[in-house]
């Protein structure tokens, strides 16, 4: 069974090996609750994450007037009622920590009859949503944010298509206007600056809808129906990358995670830990859901630091807390730059990480859009926090298979936003940690 801790404690010492699996991908996971709601008839999702944030997601899809079994935890049918069968919800729509919930199902729900709000905790209600406000005016939403922030109170019109430069690389900007899109008079182009997931486009492609790209423009041609979705969503590499650094730095010869998605806008973890020196197999590659999936094997490898910069920061943008341990046993200088996306994370993961890796002893040197460490450095154990940010305190975690000593991360249920059984996986994996 899977506990929820409030506190992690890791001794190090242990060699890690063995086969593990990694819950399903967190982005697919809501994007598969939002389009099977949309869908013409009944979705089978199988591999769901059952985690803090795409259970929020579930619940305001069963408040639009959605049902939705859950087989098992990871098993549901969801009983889509097609593009115009959405609910009015009774009360606001709680997005809780998850910024995907509420930036994606405001691009839907701009496109309704009926009148909404979207909300969440005041984690979420500090993080910007102009980036998804501003767009959905263009289209001719009735939307108003909060000085920039949530709650966002919709008022459901009709939309135009328009042609959209988006400012940032997000895939949840690109998802949020793709969704209106799908709901507007004519065509809707987004023009992203890179390579931000594709999930949204191949999954709506996937159920018929007809998105065309073209080098950085992607456009939603509406009208239609959706088919209803029949998927095994993959493993979630964001929830791999912990598993990727942590045996790349303690296996005992090596250690395989099967079964995760490989989509080439989210492998920027590979790439990095790749010129970083790591040593990691894909085998067994194959296609589920519309998603490559591969086993990976990770062998213990001695890592150097790497500059780090451009495309590859928004294709492993959720990477960089568990990266900024990495570097800190890498031999030499890791600079990351143009990554100041981090800073309006769920936290400010550069100011936070640095602030508790400090507390381990580590030296870094913060900057605007990102950090430069020079390692290899020793690590002491040491009571840090996870500030209620999940990726934090898994990096933390896996800070602390490094050091010397016992570190307790404190404020680390959060883990269950996006990979329950964190713990568990990595006692199955020999590591000394409960
Ligand atoms: C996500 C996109 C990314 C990522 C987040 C999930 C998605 O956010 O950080 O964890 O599912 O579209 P941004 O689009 O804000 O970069």
């Amino acid at each position: 069974m899977i506990t929820t801790q409030s506190q992690i404690r890791v001794q190090p010492g242990n060699l890690l090996s063995g086969n593990v699996r990694v819950p399903g991908d967190k982005s697919l996971s809501h994007r598969a609750l939002i389009l099977g709601a949309l869908a013409d008839g009944t979705s089978q999702i199988r591999g769901f994450l059952p985690a803090g944030d795409t259970l929020a997601t579930l619940r305001c899809i069963q408040q639009l007037g959605i049902s939705i079994e859950q087989h098992d935890a990871m098993t549901l049918t969801i009983h889509g009622r097609g593009m115009v069968g959405l609910q009015a919800p009774a009360s606001p729509l709680d997005c809780v920590n998850a910024g995907t919930a509420i930036r994606l199902l405001a691009g839907v729900l701009a496109g309704q009859t009926f009148s909404s709000v979207l909300d969440g905790s005041d984690q979420l209600r500090r993080r910007p949503m102009r980036r998804v406000t501003e767009p959905l005016r263009l289209m001719g939403a009735q939307i108003t944010d909060q000085d920039g922030h949530a709650p966002l109170r919709i008022q459901g019109s009709r939309l135009q298509g328009i042609t959209y430069r988006m400012p940032v690389a997000s895939a949840q900007v690109k998802s949020c206007i793709l969704l209106a899109g799908c709901f507007a008079e004519d065509v809707t182009t987004v023009i992203e600056p890179g390579p931000a997931r594709d999930h949204t486009e191949r999954m709506l492609r996937g159920m018929g809808v007809n998105v065309q790209t073209s080098g950085n423009a992607v456009s939603i041609i509406p009208g239609g129906v959706l088919s209803p979705l029949n998927a095994t969503i993959p493993g979630d590499i964001s929830s791999a990358a912990f598993l990727l650094v942590a045996a790349s730095l303690a296996a005992e010869d090596s250690v395989c995670i099967q079964g995760v998605g490989v989509n080439p806008t989210r492998t920027g973890i590979l790439d990095i830990l790749a010129q970083m020196g790591a040593k990691i197999e894909q085998v067994n590659l194959r296609e589920e859901a519309g998603e490559p999936v591969a086993d990976l094997i990770v062998h213990r490898s001695h890592l150097n630091g790497a500059p780090i910069s451009g495309g590859l920061i928004v294709r492993a943008i959720d990477e960089f807390p568990v990266l900024m341990v990495a570097a800190t046993q890498a031999e030499g200088e890791t600079v990351v730059s143009q990554a100041e996306e981090l800073r309006v994370k769920e936290t400010d993961r550069i100011a936070v990480m640095a602030g508790e890796l400090r507390k381990l002893g580590a030296v870094i040197e913060e900057r605007p859009d990102g950090f430069r460490i020079v390692g290899p450095q020793k690590l002491h154990g040491a009571m840090v926090q996870g500030h209620d940010d999940h990726r934090v305190a898994m990096s933390l975690a896996v800070a602390g298979l490094c050091a010397e000593g016992a570190t307790i991360i404190e404020d680390a249920r959060c883990a269950e936003d996006s990979f329950p059984g964190f713990v568990e996986t990595l006692v199955m994996l020999g590591a000394d940690i409960q």
